[in-house]
């Protein structure tokens, strides 16, 4: 008998919730082998920690704007280590819930790096230099994927951040900060500085920013952005940062806008143009299993071209979203168990922090018609939705995309309060095979931000 029914590398969101789902659902003997704390980027350096100051920070700018609700603050004002004390508390509060639910579950928890040597072979190696070797029924990868520094001469320079170290900076804000890459993890920093009073640049290479969603969003974006101050610069390509001469601790960018060279300077430079597939070490000498562009190749169940080796999240590519991940790791534990999927892999919703809101699921309009299906789009606008109003809520709106012929829904986009909720009535939706009519039907309570889906769907 092997020592284990499953292995799996990194403790993710991926990996951890497969692995308690492979332990509570199907009984397996589990080992979970993390190199850091448990949580994966999610909780240690992505998701948890920056809604966290994404929370602080706008709390403060609405502090800020309490006049307007009838209200004064008196003297307000922030004090950066206390916002990454209440970061790292948070932090620390979810990964001891991780690490309880590991122990009431039996799962073995290895500290040190895991290294595939064979079908049913993995080595950990602790930081002593110790190496144990596992024998598994399965191996589970779910490595996750790691900051990918663009081959920018300067990025190496000190005052360049990744979002990584940035989220452990306690030194007040900058003066400016310039962000290279106006994508999700760009916008959602954009926002927190922006909030607590730095000067912000966003430098973007495609012509519009959060370029993977509906045009729309990012237009609204960009609009409520820039009436905050926030500079947003598309269609330029950045080539080099250097350090400025006009004072100690200015960078200054040199960009191509329109063919033409520019300069931008500023004293914190951060730079988030994607995450690429972290393998480094996974495989021992003489084991590979078959890549594509770094990727782990796999079929839908999860499996990869070696048989009882399964890969799942940000390693495979895709979809780099921890609740995309989740999704994966379950379904690769009911496959290596003989059950069906239990989650449907096809629907996945995407959210972005920044206030208000942005949330989307299933396809946009242009998507439907790139597609070939016959489709059309309702909106409804959110300044007509009294919740909204009374909150004193940016203008935004949600836009529903269905099937013409059946009225099927296919996909949402939206902008507004509490969109990143009110996005999983539309996943559930999509899921089930919702028509705009079924949507339309349901009550919904009054004053919401909801009401505006019964609006929509009208
Ligand atoms: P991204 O792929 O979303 O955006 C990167 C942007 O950088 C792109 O728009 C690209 O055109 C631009 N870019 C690339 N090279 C450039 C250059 N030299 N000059 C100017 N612009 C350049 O990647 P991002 O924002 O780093 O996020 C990484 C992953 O993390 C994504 O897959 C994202 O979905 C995930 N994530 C999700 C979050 C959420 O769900 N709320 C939050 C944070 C990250």
């Amino acid at each position: 008998m092997r020592d284990y029914d499953l292995v799996v590398i990194g403790g993710g969101p991926g990996g951890y919730e497969a692995i308690l789902y492979a332990a509570e659902k199907y009984g397996m003997r589990t080992a979970l082998i993390e190199k850091e704390a448990l949580g994966g980027t999610c909780l240690n350096h992505g998701c948890i920690p920056t809604k966290t100051l994404l929370h602080s920070a706008d709390l403060y700018r609405q502090f800020m704007d309490c006049e307007r609700f009838g209200l004064s603050a008196g003297q307000v004002s922030y004090d950066m280590e206390k916002i990454q004390a209440r970061k790292s508390e948070v932090v620390n509060n979810l990964r001891s819930g991780i690490e309880l639910l590991m122990k009431q579950k039996k799962v073995d928890v290895i500290k040190g790096t895991g290294c595939i040597i064979g079908p049913n072979e993995v080595e950990a190696k602790d930081f002593e230099g110790n190496v144990k070797k596992l024998e598994t029924e399965h191996i589970l990868i779910a490595t996750g994927s790691c900051t990918s520094m663009p081959p920018i001469p300067g990025a190496d320079l000190p005052g360049v951040y990744t979002s990584d170290t940035l989220l452990e900076r306690k030194e007040e804000p900058f003066d400016h900060l310039l962000i290279i890459g106006g994508g999700v993890i760009g916008m959602e920093f954009a926002s927190i500085y922006n909030s607590l009073g730095s000067k912000v640049t966003v430098l973007e290479a495609m012509p519009r920013i959060i370029s993977n969603m509906d045009k729309e969003l990012s237009q609204s974006l960009k609009m409520l952005m820039k009436k905050r101050g926030v500079a947003i610069i598309t269609g330029a390509m950045v080539e080099k940062i250097c350090s400025s001469e006009s004072g100690e601790g200015i960078l200054e960018c040199t960009y191509k806008e329109k063919e033409t060279v520019q300069s931008a300077k500023a004293d914190g430079i951060l730079v988030c143009t994607g995450r690429r597939p972290y393998t480094t070490g996974l495989f021992g000498e003489g084991f590979t299993l078959s890549m594509e562009r770094g990727c782990i190749v796999t079929a839908e169940n999860g499996e990869t071209s070696v048989p009882g080796i399964y890969a799942i999240g940000d390693v495979t590519g895709g979809i780099m979203l921890a609740h995309a991940a989740t999704a994966m790791g379950r379904n690769a534990v009911a496959h290596m168990n003989g059950a069906q999927p239990p989650v449907n892999l096809s629907v996945i919703p995407a959210c972005i922090y920044t206030d208000p809101e942005i949330a989307s699921v299933g396809l946009t309009a242009d998507q439907a018609k790139e597609l070939g299906i016959a489709a059309g789009s309702r909106k409804a606008l959110m300044t007509a939705n009294g919740k909204t109003v009374l909150s004193g809520q940016e203008r935004g709106f949600i836009k529903v995309v269905f099937e013409k012929e059946t009225k099927k829904l296919l996909g949402a986009q939206m902008m507004c309060a509490r969109a990143s909720d009110m996005i999983s009535e539309f996943a559930q939706a999509i899921t089930t095979g919702l028509t705009l009519d079924q949507m339309y039907s349901v009550i919904r309570p009054h004053p919401t931000f909801s009401e505006a889906i019964t609006e929509a769907c009208n």
